[in-house]
């Protein structure tokens, strides 16, 4: 087993048996009591966001990540190639969410321990920012192996 915080080990335990079970419990715990966010997660790249490995289960079924966010920073517009649940540890996250034909159909802002997305079909599109004054860290599981992680979680328009 891979080394894992404690403050983790729920939410990979859940993950397990995702996209068949519910990983919304655990993945709202962690982000109520982020024990686990250490100062480098709060440590942003100017030119992008920025993707922490937090673990990786050991049969290859998925990653839990942080993604620290500077202010002003965004994402593409993408859908998903795999299933991923995510959620906000700290900051402000503002979430575009459009429907097939690109359309924007709805914004929202999270604030920390918010649940934003649970997306086990990979229907979802949208678009996520940091519009905050201050640094955002979200929480990310995605339904991946690592040797993937870079190429195999977005869908990009
Ligand atoms: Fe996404």
């Amino acid at each position: 087993m891979n080394p894992i915080h404690p403050a983790l080990a729920p939410l990979a335990q859940a993950a397990r048996h995702m996209p068949y079970a519910d990983c919304v419990d655990a993945l709202r715990a962690a982000l109520r009591a982020p024990a686990w966010l250490r100062p480098e997660h709060r440590v942003g790249d100017p030119a992008r966001y920025m993707r922490h490995v937090l673990y990786v289960d050991p049969e290859d079924r998925f990653v839990i990540t942080a993604i620290t966010w500077l202010a002003g920073q965004v994402s593409p517009l993408h859908g998903h190639q795999v299933w991923c649940a995510f959620g906000v540890a700290e900051g402000e996250l503002t979430e575009e969410r459009f429907d097939a034909s690109l359309r924007r159909v709805e914004t929202r802002t999270l604030r920390a321990g918010h649940v934003a997305e649970r997306d086990v079909d990979g229907k979802a599109i949208h678009r996520v920012s940091n519009r905050g004054a201050a640094t955002l860290v979200s929480l990310h599981l995605y339904g991946v192996c690592a040797a993937k992680l870079t190429t195999g979680i977005n869908r990009l328009y």
